[in-house]
């Protein structure tokens, strides 16, 4: 039951690590939840300061009925994952500093406080050595690591939360999708609108994505491509990964104005497409380059790097180059090079935990 101060207090369901560690099988990780043996929580009251975070054994959070997140929905996501190197030891972690900064940005948005970059890297830190014997073996995946904001205090009317829970969480993952997408062109919903909250990571952006997704993949897609809200006129990103496509030496994505997230993954790939001399451009992309396009992948923490094979617009079907001789896959190479320890990080990228 929640003190009567309507706080947040948690409470944890006592699973057996060893347990579940002995089940799992390391060839067939997909993108499920796998709960493992801590999460890290921070708080933050009325003097708005993060303070005092700790590692607690994983379980079920409980909150006031009229948490600021379960009415109002003030929260943010982030996604950021944890390799093991090749030696089988060491674990790198993949440009944290970045995922602190946009929750940073996110939180100036919905109008919360929020940890600073520091506390953010070392809570990271801290949950993924508390959890380390979860990182999969090399080759076999990752620690997908789930950092949230919430407000967490009870609010009744249209206001801030009066607290807020910093709170981090992990799984062990394979891949998220299984090959090459499928997409279709979602001409009628719309993800972000300008002015809104499609540029930071607002939990809210989520679920408005699943009608169009459900109704997709009933459809025999693997995921949808949302346009701008304004003009209907240019491709925007996936459900919940930015989009690429290329065209002899040049690789576009569109231009981050407020409505397109600014992917950790996708800010990285155009930084290693330009020093694989690559033109690279963020811009408008008018849905009409879909048809002239060499190549098409999506980027994104989940994602990492996907190959698309084909897109189909208004019942046009357009296909694309996939494989081992695209610029799709030596970028992808390059990337998870890098992030698994396997490829010199000239770019000082990863952080070893
Ligand atoms: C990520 O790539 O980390 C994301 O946030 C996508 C997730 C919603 C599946």
């Amino acid at each position: 039951m929640a003190p009567p101060s309507g706080q947040t207090t948690f409470q944890t369901t006592g699973n057996s690590g060893a347990e579940k560690y002995a089940n799992i099988n390391w060839d067939e990780l997909g993108f499920g939840l796998i709960p493992i043996d801590y999460m890290y929580v921070m708080k933050c009251c009325e003097e708005k300061n993060f303070s005092d975070g700790n590692l607690i054994p994983y379980g079920n959070i409980e909150m006031s009925p009229s948490a600021g997140i379960l009415n109002y929905g003030q929260g943010l996501l982030e996604g950021l994952k944890a390799y093991r190197k090749e030696d089988g030891c060491d674990v790198l972690l993949f440009r944290p500093d970045q995922n602190a900064q946009r929750m940073k940005n996110g939180a100036e948005r919905l109008c919360m406080p929020s940890p600073s970059v520091e506390q953010f890297v070392e809570a990271v830190k801290q949950t993924v050595l508390a959890n380390k014997h979860w990182v999969p073996p090399p080759g076999k995946g990752s620690l997908y690591i789930r950092p949230l904001l919430i407000g967490s205090g009870p609010i009744l009317g249209m206001s801030p939360a009066p607290e807020y829970t910093f709170l981090i969480y992990a799984s062990p993952v394979g891949n998220y999708h299984k090959g090459p997408l499928n997409l279709v062109v979602e001409d009628k919903l719309h993800r972000a609108t300008p002015g809104g909250t499609g540029g930071v990571k607002a939990v809210t952006n989520y679920s408005p994505v699943f009608k169009a997704m459900t109704q997709a993949k009933a459809n025999g897609f693997s995921d949808v491509l949302f346009l701008d809200a304004l003009t209907g006129k240019n491709i925007e990103e996936l459900s919940a990964c930015n989009i690429f496509i290329v065209k002899g030496n040049v690789i576009s994505t569109p231009a981050t104005h407020g409505t397109i997230l600014p992917g950790v993954t996708r800010k990285s790939i155009m930084e290693i497409a330009f020093t694989f001399g690559y033109q690279v451009e963020e811009r408008e992309i008018p849905v009409e380059d879909l048809l002239e396009a060499d190549e098409l992948f999506c980027t994104g923490t989940a994602m990492v790097v996907n190959p698309v094979a084909c897109v189909t617009y208004h019942n046009k079907r357009v296909e694309y180059k996939t494989g081992a001789e695209t610029v799709s896959h030596k970028l992808y190479v390059m990337l998870t090079g890098i992030q698994t320890g396997r490829i010199e990080d000239k770019m000082g990228w990863t952080v070893k935990v």
